[in-house]
């Protein structure tokens, strides 16, 4: 059940078919959708908007996060530096996850560059439906600090 549970979108020009086709699929699957664009394939600037949909999710205001860019990794570089953030890049479902079942990964990058439109799809379906295992993997997860200064 995903009552009351939103995810925030995000991409760069790269990917705005792509996260259209996400936002669909995860709305039909009674996702809350808060898609902060862009809206347009005209060149733009990924750091602002993989930090955008990070902090409504460390805000609280969504639940999970899924960005995207031309390969995913710079995005999700953005996305990492807002506290509270914990956003792994995913090309297979198997990945997806297990970053939430021992990351406990509150983000998901993807590269729209990188996999096609099924493939993300699955990967999607892999991480929002995966759950955190808590235990062991909550020390672990709880070690992960900021560590630049
Ligand atoms: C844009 O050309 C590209 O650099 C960007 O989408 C992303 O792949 C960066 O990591």
């Amino acid at each position: 059940m995903t009552a009351n549970k939103s995810v925030a979108l995000s991409s760069d020009h790269t990917a705005l078919e792509l996260r259209q086709a996400i936002a669909k699929h995860i709305a039909a699957l009674g996702w809350k959708v808060v898609d902060i664009g862009p809206t347009t394939t005209e060149s733009t600037h990924y750091p602002k908007h993989g930090a955008a949909a990070a902090r409504l999710v460390a805000s609280g205001d969504c639940n999970f996060g899924i960005i995207i860019c031309g390969t995913g990794q710079g995005i999700m570089m953005a996305a990492n530096k807002v506290a509270g953030i914990r956003c792994g890049v995913c090309s297979d479902a198997f990945s997806a996850r297990m970053t939430r079942q021992h990351n406990d990964a509150n983000m998901l990058s993807l590269g729209a560059r990188v996999i096609g439109e099924g493939l993300a799809l699955d990967i999607v379906d892999a991480f929002l439906t995966a759950k955190f295992e808590g235990g062991r993997h909550a020390t672990r997860v709880d070690m992960i600090e900021p560590s630049e200064s």
